[in-house]
């Protein structure tokens, strides 16, 4: 006899003490049966608040690791431990080797402020932590960075080289990246390391383009994941829940498109609402976990045999905990 998950996680959630949780680009089957939604940032803020001891994260690594750090005490649970590919571009050597390109070209590391996207591992994290600097989210980076700039360092940001010239152009700061021409940590005030998200690389100005001609009131918002040349041409750049209610606020007969992940964008679609690009831009790893995988973790509680359970060492909480705690204090 099959299954009918839906049923059989409604009935786990209710026997366990278990918080379901689910990013914006979850599939939507697995989005409605999560009781916290919503973009990074706010994830990391209502895990930290819940006060059910198990969490089942359903969206990619960095996140469900996230909220052990910031709550070690409670057991997190990933349905699938899918890591994000951006995240995957740097780990605590490549982050030392970032330090010391920096340090090479004359800056000393007392003069370097770290900071790092969440999109990161925790042991990025941690060194970034160790260093005094902080984490961002794409919804605050722009006041993690002004606040950085306030103690008159170098911002290392690390890993996404995207958002870190964006927010800076936003700023009107001058950035440079590693490994990319002369960038001389001197002459700019965000040095980027060469990190890129693969889904929001996808989005071109000929996507742009083909929807400004085609509706040319249409209004253009995106995710600052994507290229500089596009959240320069789009009318509006935000987080996803930012995109959320900026899509919200519009009057419904204004077209609007959208570019990030194709799952956040299709659950907006009402009429007007268009996906910016000619293929679909899913997240690959986003999209692993299936309601299976959900039902399957849940049942591990129930049966006391706990599966894909997040652990993170003693050393990397504490200073990755410093970091997420600067962000969230800032906030
Ligand atoms: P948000 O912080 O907007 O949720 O973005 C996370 C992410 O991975 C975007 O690709
Ligand atoms: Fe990572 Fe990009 Fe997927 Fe976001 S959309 S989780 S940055 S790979």
């Amino acid at each position: 006899m099959s299954i009918d998950y839906k049923k059989e996680i409604e009935r786990l959630k209710e026997k366990l003490p278990v918080t379901v949780v689910g990013h914006y680009y979850q599939r939507d089957e697995v989005f409605e049966m999560a009781d916290i939604t919503g973009d990074s940032l706010e994830l990391a803020r209502k895990c930290k608040a819940d006060n059910n001891p198990w969490v089942v994260f359903c969206g990619v690594g960095f996140m469900g690791q996230s909220v052990k750090v910031i709550a070690p005490e409670k057991r997190v649970l990933m349905p699938k431990i899918a890591c994000c590919a951006m995240a995957r571009m740097i780990d605590g050597s490549y982050f030392d080797d970032s330090v010391n390109y920096m340090v090479e070209r004359g800056i000393s590391k007392e003069n370097i402020l770290p900071i790092t996207y969440i999109n990161s591992d925790a042991t990025v994290k941690a060194k970034v932590g160790e260093m005094g600097g902080m984490v961002c989210t794409s919804s605050n980076a722009y006041k993690i960075i002004e606040k950085g700039l306030e103690s008159g360092k170098k911002i290392l940001f690390v890993p996404d080289r995207c958002l870190g010239q964006n927010f800076a152009n936003s700023m009107g700061l001058k950035s440079c990246i590693i490994g990319e021409g002369e960038c001389d940590p001197k002459e700019a005030d965000v040095i980027c390391f060469n990190g890129f998200c693969s889904v929001h690389q996808l989005f071109t100005l000929d996507d742009i383009e083909f929807y400004r001609e085609k509706y040319p009131d249409i209004k253009i918002a995106v995710h600052p994941e994507c290229d500089p040349k596009i959240v320069e041409a789009a009318d509006f750049s935000g987080s996803t829940s930012q995109l959320i209610k900026y899509v919200n606020d519009l009057d419904p007969e204004q077209k609007v498109a959208v570019g990030t992940e194709y799952n956040l964008v299709n659950r907006m679609r009402q009429g007007n609402t268009y996906v910016l690009s000619s293929t679909k831009p899913e997240c690959p790893t986003m999209n692993e976990t299936t309601l299976e995988d959900l039902y399957l973790t849940l049942k591990s509680i129930e049966d006391e045999k706990p599966i894909n359970e997040i652990v993170v060492d003693e050393h990397t909480v504490k200073y990755a905990n410093l970091a997420l705690e600067r962000m969230l204090a800032i906030n």
